[in-house]
């Protein structure tokens, strides 16, 4: 597959570049109809040359006018000179015509410049099966599976930088081979709420994790030449009544908690889209808010690319064209064909506006000039991209990898894992979720795999032929049937292991886009079935594959083991199989607080969510997750940062050398991590600063540095994280910027937030 589609793809290449000294179009661009974005890029035509007539009985010499190449297709041009060159052949109608969809993921070709049609689409954990053009249905190809990756809320649990740059090579190259030229992701909003229906496409709730996180993703599609778009700017930290919300929040939260990843994703990664939230922020809609969108992204921050809206996020033309929206993208209503699109806000209406003088043409100019340096960055007009790479054995490495760094092991009593297959003959794998698919489906995190490796087919190839592997559903997403948990008990009862594969689904009111959950608890009865499993089997190991976090009062002392095992991808089940029989040692940790109760999570206890009378005012500030554990004094269910190894791990050593402060860190903290313990195994050491005597309150501990290290048995390693000015720094709002005051500083390094091993201090001067 990869061969052949790479070959063609050289041979068009080839072919584009024997045409392109005509300063043909591209055929790709002269696409009347849309269709679903080509397989093999199709390079200019040539046109023919002019004829002339000769004169009677006269032999003549025919020579071809070779018109030289436009200048915006040499590529040895300064992008913003191609940008203006392009931008100045172009009529006002063409220029609309970039602003806006003509199709569910695509906006229109324009064949006389040889403007490819742009592709877009989702998603953050794989390349979306392709749908319409011009509605939602599956568009029944045959090549768009792709490699489903383990959701954000697994890499993010990695707290492996190297791992998110991989996963987002991964991302990029199948958007290549699949001809999409922009990729909808990643997504870098806070969880705010435990219940927020998207939780599991979030990396977590701290700023900095979701920051470096970020930034590597980032890098890693961008380098394939495709566009990410970092979304949702900003502030979608909830589904219910995310269309029409209008979220507030005070300044410093503003910038301190939500905005940090998408200011590290525009000023490190240069990433070259945004999508705007469907929210409001302060009254207006996040995609054309001008505060957010004109003063902070594209004023403070200088982001030169463009800013789409979420699909059907935009709600006026003059609004959204002032506001700083540069592409309107998925209007729902009527958009069910190809006419609907030319009634968006950006299209015939912001033709009108600019036609009768209501709204300047410059307006527009700045939009085009955005999508075209986009285009150009990706390298859209080149006659050769790079070819991209689908469902290879290499990708499918990448998401095992990330799969077996993102388990979190919660709870180990007595070492009940690693299980020994030695010791036991049999097993009984319970739980609807052993069985489950779930890649497919629900908007735009789904991914047509061409497989995936289910917790039950992962422990049967792995330990199959050496214990007597058995399986009973136990619940049912359908509904109770008591003979479900009976079977279920019978077969634990006969078992030396229970493991029960626990946990939610995407189904409505769970992990789903458009509905957060209505509670933490597990669903259909599985409180009750872990509660009877335990009784009757001491070796009761439950295994839970969701987003954070899952309340587990009812039966977490009753049980000697749990592992988080979230949405781990297409080989999701050898990971878990993997760590479940020692395989591979734990390393994951979780990014999200576990509250013993909903009503311990700040945006519950403060009552504030899901907003009152349309209004949601983010009350609790800077104290987002273990900000907010740790200033109330409250005991999480599993602090931020927490996961259980099979190794233990020893800090000691801690030093704080001085650095400089222009570019460079300011402090760089060292100390000694050993392997104190049998096996091989990796840590995150997570560093957190405090500072003694602000000027404003701050937080009791921020994260600032983290590092994820592996090591044999016995081995020790200096580990070093650097601090700049800004770990040290908050956001002044009276002054409008970054402060970072000359104070003493507790500099806390260990192994979750409630783990601290070492902590020394620092005065910045
Ligand atoms: C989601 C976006 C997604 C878009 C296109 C929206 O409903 O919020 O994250 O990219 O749909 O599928």
């Amino acid at each position: 597959m990869k061969f052949i589609t790479g070959g063609l793809r050289r041979l068009s290449c080839v072919l584009g570049l024997l045409l392109l000294g005509l300063g043909t179009a591209f055929l790709r661009a002269q696409q009347d109809e849309p269709a679903p974005p080509p397989r093999v890029q199709v390079q200019p035509a040539p046109q023919p040359p002019p004829q002339v007539q000769p004169p009677e009985n006269q032999p003549v010499k025919i020579e071809p006018v070779q018109e030289p190449p436009p200048l915006y297709l040499d590529t040895n041009q300064p992008v913003e000179k191609r940008v203006e060159d392009l931008l100045g052949r172009m009529t006002l109608e063409e220029k609309i015509a970039q602003v806006h969809a003509d199709s569910k993921f695509s906006t229109a070709a324009i064949p006389r410049l040889g403007i490819p049609r742009r592709w877009i689409d989702d998603g953050p954990h794989g390349v979306r099966e392709d749908v319409g053009p011009y509605s939602w249905n599956a568009a029944g190809r045959n090549d768009d599976y792709a490699t489903w990756m383990p959701a954000l809320s697994a890499l993010g649990s990695t707290w492996n930088v190297d791992l998110a740059t991989a996963y987002g090579n991964v991302l990029g190259q199948e958007s290549r081979a699949r001809d999409k030229d922009i990729l909808l992701a990643p997504i870098v909003d806070i969880a705010r709420t435990p219940l927020c229906g998207r939780i599991y496409e979030y990396f977590g709730e701290d700023p900095f994790l979701n920051t470096r996180m970020g930034v590597n993703y980032i890098e890693g599609v961008q380098s394939n030449e495709v566009a990410a778009c970092v979304k949702h700017f900003a502030g979608n930290n909830q589904e219910d009544g995310r269309g029409s919300i209008n979220m507030d929040m005070d300044e410093r939260t503003l910038r301190e908690i939500y905005l940090p990843p998408f200011e590290a994703a525009v000023k490190e990664a240069h990433v070259w889209a945004v999508m705007g939230a469907y929210t409001k922020f302060r009254g207006e809609y996040c995609a054309y808010n001008d505060y957010l969108i004109n003063k902070i992204l594209k004023g403070e921050w200088g982001f030169p690319g463009l800013v789409m809206s979420d699909w059907g996020g935009t709600h006026s033309t003059r609004e959204a064209a002032l506001g700083g929206l540069d592409v309107e993208m998925g209007t729902l209503v009527g958009s069910e064909d190809q006419s609907a699109y030319t009634n968006f806000f950006l299209a015939s209406a912001f033709l009108d506006a600019i036609r009768t003088n209501g709204i300047p043409v410059s307006v527009l100019d700045d939009k085009v000039r955005r999508s075209l340096r986009v285009m150009f960055a990706s390298h859209i007009f080149d006659p050769v991209r790079l070819p991209g790479a689908l469902n290879s054995p290499e990708h499918r490495t990448t998401a095992q990898r990330v799969a077996e760094e993102s388990m979190v092991l919660l709870k180990n009593n007595n070492n009940a894992l690693p299980l020994d297959v030695s010791k036991i003959k049999s097993v009984a794998v319970i739980g609807e979720n052993a069985v489950r698919h779930n890649a497919a489906g629900f908007f735009g995190a789904g991914v047509k795999t061409m497989y995936e490796v289910t917790p039950l087919d992962g422990i049967e190839q792995l330990v199959g032929g050496k214990v007597n592997v058995t399986y009973s559903a136990g619940y049912s997403k359908e509904g109770g049937d008591s003979n479900l948990v009976k079977r279920a008990v019978t077969a634990a009862r006969q078992a030396d292991v229970a493991i029960i594969v626990a946990g939610l689904n995407h189904s409505r009111y769970l992990d789903d886009e458009g509905r957060d959950r209505t509670n933490l608890s597990l669903p259909y009865g599985q409180n009750e079935l872990i509660q009877r499993i335990a009784r009757i089997n001491r070796h009761t190991i439950v295994v839970l594959v969701s987003g954070p976090a899952i309340e587990m009062d009812p039966w977490l002392d009753r049980v000697p083991a749990v592992l988080q095992a979230h949405y781990s991808g297409m080989e999701g089940g050898h990971a878990l199989a993997r760590i479940l029989f020692g395989d591979v040692n734990p390393s994951g940790k979780l990014t999200v607080t576990y509250p013993k109760q909903l009503l311990d999570s700040p945006a519950h206890a403060l009552d504030t969510y899901p907003g009152t009378n349309g209004t949601l005012f983010y009350k609790e500030g800077l104290l987002v997750g273990y900000r907010w554990f740790d200033a109330k004094d409250i005991e999480p269910l599993f602090p931020f940062g927490f996961g259980l190894s099979y190794t233990t791990f020893e800090y000691s050593n801690l030093k704080l050398v001085p650095g400089h402060d222009t570019n460079g860190p300011v402090v760089t903290a060292e100390f000694d991590l050993a392997n104190t313990g049998p096996r091989a195994g990796a840590e995150v050491a997570q560093l957190y600063v405090h500072q003694e005597n602000p000027s404003l309150p701050r937080p009791l501990k921020e994260l600032k540095g983290f590092k994820k290290v592996f090591l044999n048995p016995g081995e020790k390693q200096i580990v070093s994280i650097p601090l700049d000015v800004r770990s040290f720094a908050f956001y002044d709002p009276a002054k409008s910027t970054w402060v970072a005051q000359s104070d003493d500083f507790k500099i806390e390094v260990g192994s979750s937030s409630k783990d601290i091993r070492l902590t020394d201090n620092f005065h910045l001067r």
